[in-house]
């Protein structure tokens, strides 16, 4: 049998700086745990327009298109703010979304212990919190014609338009109910049925996918509440589904109820492929931290997380992905901190590669 295809796309910044730690951890899964992957390595954003003068190569496309999952660190930079909107390294991020169909975004927010004195809530909301917001990714208002600003009588009118067709909104609830059952079964879809078409719609299309999981406790939330409720109590939820434009705000807000950018990690997930595996690309939701790039300072535990999204919804492997989630919170909860995580004085942060030594001395100690 074949080892499965993992795709590695470092990026800019320190995409290649944490990235690298990803890679000493996926070497130890290969050597202790018997679990190999066929590793190759490509170029995307700024580092792909360096090299070939286009954020991402048809063949880097392909690779992406074939491989098992794809796991990328971050693309951009302030070297490359001029460029042409055509050739930004943003682009090649989007391309690979856009080429993959990867309409189901997944965003946890889950709180370690040991951070929770880091979020702007208090310690008791957020401890022990653990949820995960599934966005829209491919389609709704960011998406829908028509669109643009137009002139009408003397002023300009902008337009935007929420658009969602039935099939949209059934792929991205199943995908979401799916997660359900491998969590606590428990899902809540948000949107404003009470004044959108497209939420009627949208209510109505979860409640009938829900008839095929009806181990799932499904619930509905208006999302302008929901957003309240995040706030408020989070641990309420489990699996939230809703939106590309409510999703695209909830979770940057559940996200930040867990503290630093530095830990948070993202899937994006589109059909199953012919060995039943979804196309998937696995991503830190941070940018390429040009104010800290080169120094050997950014965290590398969202990265390392979006391995570990990886290795349990692309590979099924979701005792090591347990494993792997427990090693950082040993690190974590030990007072292992990188430069962003760090509240009190007198610490000494960890350095990126420091960050990921204590990942691998604690999964040793895992076994
Ligand atoms: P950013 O996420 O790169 O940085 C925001 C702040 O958080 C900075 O102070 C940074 O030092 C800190 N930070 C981010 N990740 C960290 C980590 N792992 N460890 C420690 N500190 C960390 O967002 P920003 O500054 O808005 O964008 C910088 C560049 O990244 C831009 O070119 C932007 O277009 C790009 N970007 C790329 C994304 C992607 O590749 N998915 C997402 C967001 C921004
Ligand atoms: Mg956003």
């Amino acid at each position: 049998m074949t080892n499965p295809s993992l795709l590695i796309l470092p990026g800019d910044g320190i995409g290649p700086e944490v990235m690298a730690e990803v890679r000493k951890i996926i070497d130890w899964f290969g050597a202790k745990r018997d679990l190999a992957f066929d590793v190759s390595e490509g170029l995307v954003g700024g580092a792909a327009y360096d090299a070939h003068g286009t954020p991402l190569t048809d063949e880097t496309m392909e690779q992406a298109q074939q491989a098992d999952a794809v796991l990328l660190g971050a693309v951009g930079g302030p070297k490359y703010d001029d460029l042409d909107f055509s050739v930004k390294p943003e682009r090649g991020l989007l391309r690979l979304r856009k080429e993959m169909d990867l309409y189901s975004n997944l965003r946890p927010a889950q709180c370690f212990d040991a951070l929770a004195d880091f979020s702007s809530l208090k310690k008791d909301v957020v401890a022990g919190l653990d949820i995960m917001i599934v966005r829209e990714l491919t389609s709704g208002i960011y998406f829908g014609e028509p669109r643009g600003i137009i002139e009408e009588g003397n002023e300009r009118v902008g337009i935007n338009t929420q658009r969602y067709t039935e099939s949209e909104i059934d792929r991205v609830a199943r995908s979401a109910f799916e997660l359900a059952m491998r969590r606590d079964k428990k899902l809540c879809s948000m949107e404003k049925a009470n004044v959108m078409e497209s939420g009627i719609l949208w209510r109505d299309v979860v409640t009938e996918v829900a008839k095929d999981y009806p181990e799932v406790e499904l619930s509905h939330m208006y999302a302008d509440n929901g957003a309240m409720q995040l706030v408020r109590a989070p641990k309420q939820f489990d699996v939230i589904v809703t939106d590309n434009l409510f999703g695209d705000i909830l979770s940057d807000a559940a996200a930040m109820l867990t503290g630093s950018l530095g830990m948070l990690p993202s899937a994006s997930l589109g059909a199953p492929m012919a060995n039943g595996r979804p196309k998937a690309l696995y991503e830190p939701v941070h940018g390429s931290a040009p104010d800290i790039a080169g120094q050997g300072k950014a965290n590398p535990i969202a990265c390392i997380l979006s391995f570990s999204m990886a290795l349990r919804y692309s590979f099924d492997q979701g005792a090591e992905a347990d494993r792997l989630e427990a090693a950082v919170e040993k690190v974590l909860a030990e007072g292992g901190r990188t430069a962003d995580l760090l509240g009190e004085e007198g610490v000494t942060p960890l350095s990126t590669s420091g960050m990921g030594d204590a990942v691998i001395a604690a999964l040793d100690a895992s076994l």
